[in-house]
Formats: C-alpha cells, sequence, structure tokens
C-alpha cells in the first residue's frame, strides 16, 4: 500500500480482535514514529507502550470510559517532551513545537498501523492528570495522544470531509482560486 493510499482509505477503529499484535508489527510502528519531522530534528516525543490490563483499564477510565482503549491490545501513549523542545526553543518549544513534534508521530503511527493491516484511533478526550498519574510520568512529559491498536474488528464507512474549495485560498486568505490550474497560470 502507498502512502497516498494509506492515508485516504485509513479510519479509525474503535474495535479490536483479541489476537495480540505482532511483535514484528509493532517494531514497525515504532520505526514510523521515529522517523517523523521535528523542529529542528529535537524529536521531543516519548512513548509509552501499554500492554497490563489494569494499566489500560485505568487509562479507559481516566478516557471517559472510552471502552475500546481497555479491550485493545496494546495501547501507545504519545508524550510531549517539553524541555528537549525548550532547551532550544524556550517558550515557543515548549507550548508549540513539542507538540507538534509529537503530533507528527501520532500521525505516523496511525498510518503504519493501517498499512500493516491494524487499526487504531487517536484518542485526546482524556483527563491529563489521571494519565499522568497512571502512567507516572515526570515533570514535562505530557501525554497527547492515546492510541489504541489491534486488529480491526470493523470497517467503518469514511467521514465526510470540506470540499477542497472550501479549504483553499490563493495567495491572500480568503481569497478563492476558481479552478485548482489557476494557480500556476500566470
Ligand atoms: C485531536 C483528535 C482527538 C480525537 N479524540 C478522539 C477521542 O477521544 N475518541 C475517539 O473515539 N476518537 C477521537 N478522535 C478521532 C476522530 O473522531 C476521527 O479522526 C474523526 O472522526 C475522523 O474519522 P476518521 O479518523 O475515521 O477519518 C480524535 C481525533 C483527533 C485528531
Amino acid at each position: 500500500m502507498d502512502v497516498l493510499e494509506a492515508i485516504v482509505s485509513r479510519r479509525s477503529i474503535r474495535s479490536f480482535k483479541s489476537d495480540p499484535v505482532p511483535e514484528q508489527l509493532l517494531d514497525q510502528i515504532w520505526e514510523a514514529a521515529r522517523w517523523a519531522p521535528s523542529a529542528g530534528n529535537r524529536q521531543a516525543r516519548e512513548f509509552v507502550l501499554v500492554t497490563d490490563d489494569q494499566v489500560k483499564r485505568q487509562l479507559c477510565e481516566a478516557a471517559r470510559n472510552q471502552r475500546f482503549i481497555e479491550d485493545a491490545p496494546v495501547d501507545i501513549v504519545v508524550c510531549a517532551h517539553e524541555e528537549r523542545s525548550a532547551q532550544r526553543y524556550g517558550e515557543r518549544g515548549r507550548e508549540l513545537y513539542c507538540l507538534q513534534d509529537a503530533t507528527a508521530s501520532v500521525q505516523n503511527l496511525l498510518l503504519a498501523a493501517h498499512a500493516l493491516g491494524l487499526g487504531a484511533c487517536w484518542v485526546e478526550a482524556f483527563n491529563e492528570q489521571l494519565v499522568i498519574y497512571t502512567l507516572n510520568l515526570p515533570r514535562g512529559i505530557r501525554p497527547i495522544a492515546l492510541i489504541p491498536i489491534g486488529c480491526p474488528a470493523e470497517q467503518p464507512f469514511a467521514t465526510s470531509r470540506f470540499k477542497l474549495d472550501d479549504l483553499i485560498y490563493l495567495n491572500r486568505y480568503n481569497v478563492k482560486r476558481k479552478h485548482p490550474w489557476e494557480v500556476y497560470e500566470k
């Protein structure tokens, strides 16, 4: 599956079979996460792999009891490393770049999981303090996403998207493109 196909065919998966995720697939998912871009290549992100049932249950409770977090064979918690970014970029690093570094790896994780035939979902609706407490995260390691991963037990329909014409302006905000090819016309 090429990357463009993976991008358009990926869906959020919220129902998983009980089969374990093969180690070898997990390794490829980690590689995808590791190779995501980052500000100044600071790679201000870290990950917690959760396989323990009790920890999964606590994460599920921290995330408004979204049951599939507990049901998934593994959860990956993606964390922003605030200091690693702040050391070079100060407040902008702490407040923005480390979040973007971590977020870029989330998208890579999701696409890699899908390309490997696995399912995953990006979960952000959680109580941050409870996740910090559950995982024993030190100060400055901020959990920004929970990603349950497993073999999909559902095939959801595609969700809707805005039309490109509603999203893209030409040269200045609110200036509409008339036709895509006008971008290249003199
Ligand atoms: C920032 C962010 C937070 C999200 N939080 C949740 C969540 O807490 N629970 C959930 O089930 N899905 C969550 N999602 C998944 C979205 O609901 C999903 O991506 C969106 O509906 C589009 O569907 P698709 O991923 O199948 O294309 C989140 C996605 C993003 C990007």
